[in-house]
Order: structure tokens, then sequence, then C-alpha cells
């Protein structure tokens, strides 16, 4: 007999939980460092851009097959594939993909937290820049703070994955969701008031196309497509799997564009909330994925009550992370339970204890594995582990789940338009334009990015 799916206890829960799942380090994180990196507006203009045309056809056709199939990727494709086919080949990519994700976030969520207990017992105050570079260094090179902090992450993650979707995952999202979102805006009111914040503005949100051909538009266009895949989670099946917890009442494109639009939100408000604050004290904030942990400590220590703020930030910082972790928890403990007659509590004992070990590499890669560059001098493994994923498993993943719904030898163009269109909303075009668009156009240009990945490496 059928086990009965467990699904959210209403649409604020779906959305919520995968806007969870797609806000995380990429918008906090990475989108305020590429976009300081490669010339402010202009970059999130060809970003908005890539988000529209790519990444929310891709979304949609995540979800439908999750709708359709009612199973995690470890199942999805085997339900929906004429027989005799090898889609299915492609789902232990996907959870590969979920895994190796995992590997490197756990780590990186784990100096969040730590940051934050520094923050908030004033740490940093009064130290210089070269001494908070120095600090963060000695994190990342303290190789028990790295894993114990790893360590707290993967418990906590799986602790609340142990309580069921609804239970667990779905009510401790909402909150912490809820709680990002007046964080950030009461943040980024802070910083936009500062004195001296207009500057910062004006970087952020002018189209600087001077910056753009400095670093070569071949380059920043890769950047904006690779920003587009990584922020909405597509390709490795992480958000198909929200589409099987839910009912057919909404059309599937609305539900898309719905959380891509907040997805973006979060990311633009973090420019804010960054940028304004680097500018008012004279900090450039060109400095790569470091901005966080160094550029800012820095930036908290010239504000009145900067240890609130800090502390502050590194709580939405946090939020952001851990929301992405349990989203993604969510669906390694279903391969579990969809492969196999494992209980929910029995999976995420099992997965905590195999994804603490498949993070340590990460957790050590600054210290005892320091030695190790897998791609080159001034390489870690966590610049390999995301590359992997970001470059690889991503964009590949997400062309085949697009080929997947609309060539016959998969699932279709009309199971998939069928499914994509039930309900109420946002209807999918159907037409040859349409058909032609996601069958030829969309792949190639996907395949582009794939490439383009290596080329500009
Ligand atoms: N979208 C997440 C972020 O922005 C990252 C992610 C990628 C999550 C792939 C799940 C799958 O941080």
């Amino acid at each position: 007999m059928e086990k009965k799916r467990e699904t959210f206890s209403n649409r604020l829960g779906f959305i919520l939980v995968s806007a969870g799942c797609a806000i995380g380090l990429g918008n906090v994180w990475r989108f305020p460092y590429i976009t300081g990196k490669y010339g402010g507006g202009a970059f999130v203009l060809l970003y908005l851009f890539f988000l529209v045309i790519l990444g929310i056809p891709v979304m949609t056709a995540e979800f439908a097959v999750g709708r359709a199939s009612r199973r995690s990727t470890a199942m999805s494709f085997e339900r929906l594939e004429p027989e005799g086919t090898k889609w299915h080949v492609y789902k232990w990519f996907a959870m590969a993909g979920n895994y190796l994700l995992m590997m490197y976030y756990t780590t990186i969520c784990g100096w969040l937290i730590l940051f934050f207990v520094k923050m908030l017992r004033g740490d940093f105050t009064g130290m210089s820049p070269n001494q908070i570079a120095a600090a963060f260094t000695q994190v990342t090179q303290n190789p028990w703070l790295c894993v114990g902090f790893m360590v707290l992450v993967v418990v906590l993650g799986f602790a609340i994955c142990a309580g069921g979707l609804q239970g667990g995952v779905e009510r401790i999202v909402k909150v912490m969701m809820t709680a990002l979102i007046v964080l950030m805006i009461v943040l980024a009111v802070n910083s936009v008031r500062l004195p001296g914040a207009s500057k910062g503005l004006r970087f952020y949100l002018t189209p600087n196309f001077h910056h753009m051909v400095q670093y070569g538009i071949g380059r920043t266009i890769f950047a904006a497509m690779g920003q587009a895949f990584f922020t909405l989670s597509i390709g490795i099946g992480a958000m198909a799997i929200f589409g099987s917890y839910i009912g057919k009442e909404k059309r599937l494109l609305g539900e898309s564009v719905t959380i891509s639009a907040l997805d973006t939100l979060v990311a633009i408000l973090a420019g804010l909330i960054i940028f304004p604050a680097c500018f008012a004290y004279g900090v450039t904030p060109t400095a790569g994925p470091s901005l966080i942990f160094i550029t800012l400590p820095n930036v908290f220590n010239h504000m009145p009550h900067g240890q609130i703020w800090g502390a502050l930030f590194f709580v939405f910082m946090t939020f952001a992370a851990l929301s992405t972790v349990l989203a993604v928890f969510q669906n390694i403990v279903s391969y579990a339970t969809d492969l196999t007659s494992v209980s929910v509590k029995k999976a995420c004992l099992i997965n905590g204890a195999v994804v603490i070990l498949l993070s340590l590499p990460c957790a050590l890669g600054f210290s005892v594995l320091s030695g190790v560059h897998p791609m080159g001098v001034g390489t870690t493994i966590l610049d390999f582990e995301d590359f992997i994923l970001s470059n690889n498993l991503m964009p590949i993943g997400s062309m085949i789940y697009l080929l997947f719904c609309v060539t016959k030898s998969g699932w279709g163009y009309d199971g998939f338009i069928h499914e994509a269109n039930e309900g109420e909303g946002l209807r999918m075009p159907e037409g040859g334009v349409s058909k032609i668009y996601l069958t030829y156009v969309l792949p190639f240009v996907v395949f582009c990015v794939f490439l383009g990945g290596y080329l500009i490496h």
C-alpha cells in the first residue's frame, strides 16, 4: 500500500518554505558581493533579465515534475518518464547535488552563527580592518571551531526536520522567514539613513556600464546567469519536491513568479543594507567573498550602537542560510523515505551522521586540509564543491528538467503544460512560440552558461 504523502498546511507554507529554500547565502552574501564586483546597477539589471527569461521557466518545470509525480527527485522521473527511457539516471546527480550543497553550506552557516556570537560579545570592538581580517582567518583556521559550529548546524537542522514537514520545517521556516523580512527592513532603513549613504545608493542603483566593460561583458553576463540559477535553487530538484506537497489550486507559473519576486526582494534589500553602510564609512564594497565577514564588522565598528546592529545583521544572515539548510535537509530526508521504508526520525539520524562526515572536508579545508587545492593554487575545497554544483550540476540539471518537460522522449510538452496550468493564476503560454522557446532557445541558452562557466574560469 502506498504511504500517504505529507502536505503543507496551506499555501503560505508552500510559498515561504520554497522562498526559504531559494533565499539563502546566494541572496545575502553572493548577490551583494558580485554586484559590488561587477558594477552595481548594471549588473542588477542583467541579473533580473536572466531571472525572468531563464530562472522562472525552469522553476515552473521543477514544480510541475514534483506536483505531477508526488515524489522527490529520488522517484519523480521514474513516475513520469515513458517506459524504457533513462531520465531517472539523473536522480543520482540531483541527489548528489543536494548533498554537495550542504557539504559547504553548513560550514558557512556555522561561521555566521559564530560571528553573531562574536558581534554580540563585542569581540570586534576597537579592531582595525587588518585585525578583523586576521580574526576571520583565525576562525577559518581553527578546525575545532569550524567543525563544532558545522555540527551544531547539522544537528539543529535534522532535529527540526525530524518533526515532519508541517510540524518541523514548515513551522520553523515560517517564523524565520517572517523575522528575516522584518529584520531586513529595519536594517535597510537604518543603513539608508546613515550620513553619506546616498553615495552607496548611487553606486548600487545607477547602472554603471564602465565597470562592466572593465571586467568584460562576457564575464558579467555569465556571472549574472550563474547567480540566477544559484539564487533560485534550480537544476537539482531542490525546489521540485515542494511541488509534491501541494494541491492543484494554483497554476505553477504564478507560484514561481511569487517565489522569485520574494527572493529578489531579499537580495535587493541585502544590497540596500550593505552598500550605503560601506560608503558611509568609506569602505569599498568590492572585497569579494570576504565582504560580509571582514568589511562589514569593520563598518559596524564605526556605526553608533554598531555592536547591536552587527549582531542583528548576523541573525538575519543566519536565518537566511538556515532556512535553506532546512529545505535541503527536507529533500535529503525524503530521498530516504521515498526510496525505502525507513521512518522520518531514523532518516534524520542516519543523514545527520552522513552530512557531518561529508561536511568535514570543507570545514577542515582552511586548517588541517589547507594544503589541498583541488583547482590549482589558491583554491579551496569550498571553491571546488561550489564549482561542481554551481557551474556543472545546476546548469546541466536545469537543461535536463527543461528537456524532460518538453520532449516526447520525456514527460512531454502536453503533460507538462497541463500540469503547470492546472488551477488558477498566471498561465504558462501554450502556443507554438512558447514551445519553441522552451524546447530550443532556453536549453541552448542554458548550455551556453555551462560552457561559458568553463571558458572564463
Ligand atoms: N538558493 C540558495 C541560496 O541562494 C542556494 C541553493 C542552491 C539552495 C541549490 C538549494 C539548491 O543560497
